[in-house]
């Protein structure tokens, strides 16, 4: 997105580094960037996986779509412009997590690639962990946790992903969780085993 209005600004080095925000903590910064339909069970998900590793001393911060949109993006609506909007701060914010050593979740439908795959771009190769939780639309609308499938069914809200508004599952993610077939212990068990095997954490 181009720099709307600010002119003569400079870029400064920091003197503390990322690799010294590390050390302190003993493990790496990085992104899990949980993506899938409303009532997937990303936030469930993101959540065990956030409390499961700050039981286990890793420095962690949970992005969470709906409480997010109180606050930080209380000003972005569900358009397409609006969607790519709302990542595209979030993945900022994650990036400046990531950099300050912390293994940050963030739990957004993302349903476009092209928002998703700028969040990618924006990090490290290895920062970014794409996880798709893969349930079925039948399966969400059938959770329905908050009755939103029913109003959009309905006609009550418009444009919501799934129903009359498309979500593009990932063509690779890092990890698919099959939120259709599995609990949430046991999904977000593989979520940190992931991180264990490609070095984020250690043997937690
Ligand atoms: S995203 O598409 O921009 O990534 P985000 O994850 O922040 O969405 O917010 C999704 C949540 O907003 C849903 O879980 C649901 O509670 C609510 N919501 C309200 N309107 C819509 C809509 N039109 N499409 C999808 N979710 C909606």
């Amino acid at each position: 997105m181009a720099n709307s209005g600010a002119t003569n600004i400079t870029w400064h080095e920091q003197m503390v580094g990322r690799p010294a925000r590390e050390a302190l903590k003993g493990h790496k910064g990085a992104v899990l960037w949980f993506t899938g339909l409303s009532g997937a069970g990303k936030s469930t998900i993101a959540n065990a996986v956030d409390y499961k590793l700050n039981h286990r001393g890793i420095h962690t911060y949970l992005l969470d779509g709906d409480n997010v949109r109180h606050g930080l993006n209380k000003n972005v609506g569900f358009s397409a412009a609006d969607r790519a909007e709302n990542i595209r701060r979030i993945g900022e914010v994650a990036k400046l997590m990531a950099e300050a050593g912390l293994v940050v979740s963030t739990a957004f439908i993302s349903p476009y690639s092209v928002d998703r795959d700028n969040v990618r771009a924006l990090l490290a190769p290895g920062e970014f962990i794409e996880i798709y939780v893969n349930a079925s639309l039948a399966t969400c609308e059938g959770r329905d946790p908050k009755g939103l499938y029913k109003k959009a069914r309905a006609g009550e809200i418009k444009g919501f992903t799934g129903i009359d508004d498309p979500y593009e599952a990932p063509a690779h993610p890092e990890l698919m969780l099959d939120s259709d077939g599995k609990g949430i212990e046991a999904l977000a068990d593989e979520v940190i085993a992931y991180l264990a095997t490609h070095g984020i954490v250690g043997n937690v």
